[in-house]
């Protein structure tokens, strides 16, 4: 089928009961954010065999999980990033423009015909984000594993940690209403709104991560493909991400490409040479994509360390309770407090997110 063919589909249904349109469509429900108008578009212009329907061609049957919707978006965004798509540049709030989100679709499904096969292949790329916000969450953790432990030697270990972005932790600056931490001249400054704070002076002595898809920040395209994924109207998500990329491109670091118990066990095995200095394992926002058995492994992993080193597991995860939108920071498993997902602000009443 031609791009432009505008053959009629017939409404077949799959495994979950909806075609790609009905998923577009239930996925922002009646949202006046950009991708609400883009994705009823997307779902109008799919059935009328529009060029939606040839970019999602063989994708029909494909779990609800996989997101086409965003991998779509995701695509469209880098196309407007790298200059491909200037006449969208208006819609997008994150790139100053200021259009109202209502008139998107038309201007988008011209871009979408004219970029067929580069936006196939971004079906293909799984939807992954970096969120630096959470790097406040990791220090209030850090302060209290340094008050706990007396060491201010620290060598941080992150299992699944997309980017890496949150272990430049120590070269972000922070402040709240009462406190600050951190370089006053970094390029990122995360203000908490947390009171009450008390920092504590520490210094990273070593920084690892790994991920099951590793994303190289510190590279143009790795800072692409983070960019594509943040909502384009979120702005402060896409100004801290733009500072945090800033530092990473700085002091360039490789996320290793593993699973996050095998790593953990290897990178736990020997204890630092340094007996002074403190093991940090820092995750978040992970442990709902691993599998039973990857938590228990993670969670054996740390247990059979701390017989040989001294550790502390500073955890950002939703709570158990099915459909927890906040986070909860532990430190060793004791819940200090909830925090927005993104890190920012930290605490927040529970309940406030779900
Ligand atoms: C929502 S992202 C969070 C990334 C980062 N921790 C943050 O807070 O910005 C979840 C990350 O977990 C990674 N992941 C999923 N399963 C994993 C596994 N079994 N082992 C290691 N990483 C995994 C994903 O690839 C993704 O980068």
């Amino acid at each position: 089928m031609g791009h432009n063919s505008c053959q009629a589909v017939s409404v077949v249904t799959f495994d979950s009961g909806e075609t790609l349109a009905q998923r577009f469509r239930s996925h922002m429900g009646h949202s006046s954010t950009l991708y609400g108008f883009a994705m009823r578009g997307m779902a109008d212009d799919w059935e009328a065999g529009g060029p939606t329907l040839e970019v999602c061609r063989g994708w029909e049957d494909s779990p609800n999980g996989t997101m086409v919707q965003l991998r779509f978006l995701a695509g469209v965004f880098r196309l407007v990033l790298t200059g491909q798509a200037p006449e969208l540049v208006p819609y997008y709030a994150c790139l100053g423009g200021t259009l109202p989100p209502d008139g998107v679709w038309p201007v988008m499904r011209k871009v979408v015909a004219k970029h067929i096969p580069q936006l196939q292949e971004a079906l293909t790329i799984v939807p992954q984000t970096n969120e630096p916000g959470r790097s406040a969450v990791l220090l209030a953790g850090i302060f209290e594993a340094v008050r706990a432990t007396g060491l201010r030697r620290i060598r941080l270990l992150e299992p699944g940690a997309s980017g890496g972005l949150n272990l430049h932790v120590d070269r972000f600056r922070f402040d709240g209403p009462d406190w600050s931490w951190g370089p006053s001249d970094s390029p990122l400054t995360l203000h908490t709104q947390a009171e009450g704070i008390v920092p504590e002076a520490f210094s990273i002595a070593q920084r690892r991560g790994c991920d099951v898809e590793p994303v190289a920040a510190a590279t143009p395209e790795g800072a692409l493909h983070l960019r594509s994924f943040v909502w384009p109207w979120q702005l402060a998500r896409h100004e801290r991400l733009t500072g945090a990329l800033t530092v990473a491109a700085a002091y360039p670091l490789i996320v290793e490409r593993a699973q996050a118990g095998e790593w953990l066990e290897r990178a736990l095995s020997d204890p630092p040479t340094d007996d002074e200095v403190l093991t940090i394992v820092w995750q978040s926002i992970t442990r709902m994509y691993w599998p039973a058995t990857e938590s228990a492994r993670v969670a054996d992993a740390i247990a059979d360390a701390r017989s040989r080193m001294p550790l502390a597991h500073v955890s950002m995860e939703h709570g158990d309770h099915p459909g927890a939108a906040d986070a909860e920071l532990a430190v060793d498993g004791r819940v200090l407090g909830v925090v927005h997902p993104h890190g920012i602000p930290l605490w927040v009443p529970p309940g406030t997110h779900a």
